[in-house]
């Protein structure tokens, strides 16, 4: 890695979905002179030509490639959620940082491994958790920190998908996720961003009809019972079979009810509804994600799903600037942080297999 540079030279494995999202945010830091996109892996040829002609990047089929022949920086990981621990170590491996799509990995010892060698390599290992770049989200965590409803006792968090999601983006992948590992993780996250607890015990029951129905072996619903170490105790409920005239493709909220006081958002509806003959009801999260148009007719993205990806070019930046990972510590979702939330859904996980309440891992 180059002493003297001072923006980020990014490479990204994996182009799909929200990869398009990584391509964005670093299309848009480039545009503002705060870090480079380097190049894109996939091992999807067809999607790489067509990632090439809608943002000019370079295309890999294999990672190793990739690294050997780019002079990067860091590299994101956004291929599905089972598919990240090969890449993260890899990429720690070789010197570069790292920013991984939630959930860090589906097992504890995976976890594990990526930290080490995070901690081996002295490179940031960081997880795209964007909730806690959500104003509101910010807002709920900062009062709840400064006390404003005394000492949380119990609260309920939701965060379901229109069934587009798991049918038509990744059917083939999301019988080895869950709408735990894929939306679930998310809300444990801001629980943990609001209160700082850590999950002692989870009970989860869950169902699988309406995928099953439509060939595919994916629990539809996952709802979880979460006793923390501050002594509060959460629900969970999530599920991404939501119909598709659903008014938007994700519904999502918190509320969080403590011993001087209750505090709540709605993620979702932010107060801008609509309804069109063409689409019928609608709601935007306009905080997300907006694309508009730059004073030179360029394309602009931003919201609080680009600045948390964002973030970690800025990360790698301060520290090629001579900055230290010590002084970046608690200052983003490195792995240990992560870890507590992939510990909550192992464990649901387990228990919806078992029927039992299970004990989070050490
Ligand atoms: N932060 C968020 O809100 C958010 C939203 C959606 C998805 N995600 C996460 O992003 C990740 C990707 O999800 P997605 O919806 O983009 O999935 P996707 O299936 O659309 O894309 C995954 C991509 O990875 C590629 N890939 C698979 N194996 C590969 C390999 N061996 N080498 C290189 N590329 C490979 C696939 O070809 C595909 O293009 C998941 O972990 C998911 O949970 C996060």
């Amino acid at each position: 890695m180059s002493k003297k540079r001072s923006i980020a030279r990014i490479g990204i494995i994996g182009g799909g979905k929200f990869g398009e999202m990584h391509l964005r945010a670093f299309t848009q830091l480039e545009r503002d002179g705060q870090a480079k996109l380097v190049a894109l892996c996939d091992i999807n040829e067809e999607l790489l030509a067509k990632r090439h002609r809608e943002y000019g990047v370079k295309g890999y089929t294999d990672y190793a490639e990739m690294l050997a022949k780019e002079d990067l920086d860091g590299v994101t990981v956004v291929t599905p959620d089972h598919l990240h621990r090969r890449f993260v170590v890899g990429c720690l491996k070789a010197g570069k940082h790292v920013l991984v799509e939630k959930p860090l990995d589906v097992t504890v010892e995976g976890c594990d491994e990526m930290i080490a060698e995070a901690d081996k390599a002295g490179r940031i290992l960081q997880v795209d958790f964007h909730k806690r770049f959500d104003p509101y989200h910010r807002q709920l965590a900062a009062r709840v920190a400064a006390g404003a409803i005394g000492n949380p006792l119990y609260g309920y968090a939701w965060m379901e998908d229109r069934i587009e999601v798991p049918r038509d983006w990744f059917p083939h992948w999301a019988p080895q996720s869950s709408p735990f590992w894929f939306l679930g993780v998310h809300m444990v996250d801001l629980i943990r961003f609001c209160t700082r607890a850590k999950g002692v015990s989870v009970f989860a029951s869950g169902a699988k009809k309406k995928l099953a129905s439509l060939g595919i072996d994916a629990w539809d619903c996952v709802n979880a019972r979460i006793v923390f170490d501050d002594g509060s105790t959460f629900a969970v409920d999530t599920s991404w079979v939501l119909p598709d005239r659903f008014e938007a493709v994700v519904n999502q909220g918190i509320r969080i009810v403590g011993t001087e006081g209750a505090i709540e958002v709605d993620s979702q509806n932010r107060g801008a509804e609509a309804c069109t003959a063409a689409e019928g009801q609608q709601t935007w999260n306009l905080g997300f994600f907006l694309e508009e148009r730059d004073k030179d007719g360029s394309t602009r993205w931003s919201g609080y799903g680009i600045e948390s990806i964002a973030d970690f070019a800025h990360n790698v930046n301060f520290l090629l600037r001579g900055g230290s990972l010590e002084q970046l510590a608690g200052k983003f979702v490195d792995g240990r942080e992560a870890r507590e939330a992939t510990k909550i859904a192992v464990a649901a996980h387990e228990s919806l297999a078992t029927g039992k309440l299970v004990a989070c891992s050490a």
